[in-house]
């Protein structure tokens, strides 16, 4: 297993490139799949998620051809199989979009049913629920979901919460079902607006993507297209307050400032200096932090993404913090580690009461999952001595380059796959 390490202390300062948003690009794939025509999707993430669901795709019999680390060609027309492998879903729960495009494309599919995961239950009841609607008949046999349908018939959908993957999959469906589709209580991410743009650009009729109401007109057949990944928003974020919790002073460029406005409320709030440009956001903190509550919710709410990386900064702000997770309800197993670290975090159910503490100490901790995995280095990099994060394959999962990133920035930060290494790196700088 790799690990980082990291000698604390140095605020980041200069500019630093986001990448194209993960959780656009998962669904943009699985969607890539509906035409029998090639795609060509550029901007991807170099991240090990999107190489799972890469190799997923081709498994099933579609021509995936990289043309080069951030570019892909797709081609659905070899597809000889609806049947996901159970491999996939347990590594990656974005391949269930594939029901979607499937289901849409070729009126059937069998996706194994993915489990939990580190921050929580995380059903598809509503994923289900408006393929039921659109005619398909889905049942759950050993694990697995077996949707199909003679026709899918577009219709009004309402879903129970705001759910970017059910909103999503079913778009994907509803696209290619016969007739008009509204999904009500629709999720507003800008992930979801690139997922519609893509598949209009396929030939759907999708308006309304980004606000809570989209309307499909559903077409026969999508065309091959070309397109490019929208930045990544939480990206983007985690090193708007990596800048933040390291007083520091960070360029980030190739984002939409629109899509990072609630993170910039937060960190000006915070006392934080932010600077907007039309790509690019500027970060700077050079006195102590301030107070702040903040609770997760639906975009443009604060990001339940950036849950982990506002508490790291708050846990060395000056006063006490509330931080409410109102989408996930396991998303405070990293508070246990940043205790460990000097923090003074109390989590009760699904708020944590946060006192700030003028200073961190290097510990060695444990990524629980991506989020925040790259909180705890973000904390690392902020606290006094060495820390070590062990179980770096969860940030790797989302996060392309971090520690190149981070360097590229001022930050003392290697990567390392043995104890042996740790020392021999923890001896250069100490
Ligand atoms: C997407 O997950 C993202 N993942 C998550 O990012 C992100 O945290 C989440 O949206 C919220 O923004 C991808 O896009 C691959 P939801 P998703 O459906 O679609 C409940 C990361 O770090 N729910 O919006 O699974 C659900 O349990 C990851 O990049 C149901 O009850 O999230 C949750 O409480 C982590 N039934 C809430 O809704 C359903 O059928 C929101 O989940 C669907 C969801």
């Amino acid at each position: 297993m790799e690990q980082y390490v990291i000698r604390g202390g140095n605020p980041l300062v200069g500019e630093v490139e986001i990448g194209g948003a993960k959780n656009a690009a998962l669904a943009i794939l699985t969607a890539a799949v509906m035409t029998d025509e090639p795609v060509l999707i550029d901007n991807l993430p170099d991240v090990s998620d999107i190489n799972v669901l890469l190799e997923a795709i081709s498994v099933i019999g579609a021509t995936v051809e990289r043309i080069d680390r951030h570019t892909v060609r797709i081609n659905g027309s070899t597809i000889g199989s609806i049947s996901v492998d159970y491999e996939f879903i347990k590594k990656i729960r974005a391949s269930y979009y594939l029901l979607g495009a499937l289901l849409g494309k070729y009126k059937k599919a069998e996706v194994p049913l993915p489990g939990g995961c580190n921050i929580g239950s995380r059903p598809i009841d509503q994923h289900l629920k408006g393929f039921r609607a659109l005619g398909a008949k889905v049942d759950i046999l050993h694990g697995a979901i077996l949707a199909s349908a003679e026709n899918l018939t577009g219709n009004h959908i309402f879903l129970d919460m705001v759910s970017v993957g059910a909103t999503i999959n079913i778009m994907m469906a509803a696209a290619m079902a016969k007739g008009n589709t509204i999904i009500e209580n629709a999720a507003r991410e800008p992930h979801v607006v690139d997922v519609a743009n893509f598949l209009n650009s396929m030939g759907a009729n999708i308006k309304g993507a980004g606000t809570d109401v989209i309307r499909i007109r559903g077409v026969e057949a999508l065309h091959g297209t070309s397109y490019s990944i929208v930045p990544d928003m939480i990206e983007a974020g985690t090193y708007m307050f990596a800048a933040a919790a390291t007083k520091g002073d960070v360029l980030i460029k190739n984002v939409i400032p629109k899509h990072l406005e609630a993170m910039t409320a937060k960190l000006e709030e915070i006392g934080c200096d932010v600077e907007e440009f039309d790509d690019a956001v500027r970060v700077s903190a050079t006195k102590r932090l301030g107070r702040t509550h903040v609770k997760t919710l639906p975009y443009p709410g604060f990001p339940t993404d950036m849950q982990p990386q506002i508490s790291v900064a708050l846990a060395l702000a000056n006063g006490t913090s509330i931080v409410t997770e109102s989408i996930f309800e396991n998303r405070f197993k990293y508070a246990d580690e940043l205790t460990r670290m000097g923090a003074c975090v109390k989590v009760e159910g699904n708020t944590a009461i946060i006192d700030g503490v003028r200073g961190f100490t290097g510990a060695r901790v444990s990524a629980p999952d991506l989020r925040a995995g790259a909180a705890l280095v973000i904390a690392g990099l902020a606290a006094e001595g060495i820390t070590i994060v062990d179980d770096i394959v969860y940030i790797q999962r989302g996060y392309e380059d971090f520690e190149g990133k981070l360097k590229g920035l001022g930050a003392e930060i290697e990567k390392v796959s043995s104890e042996k290494e740790i020392q021999k790196y923890k001896l250069q700088i100490v």
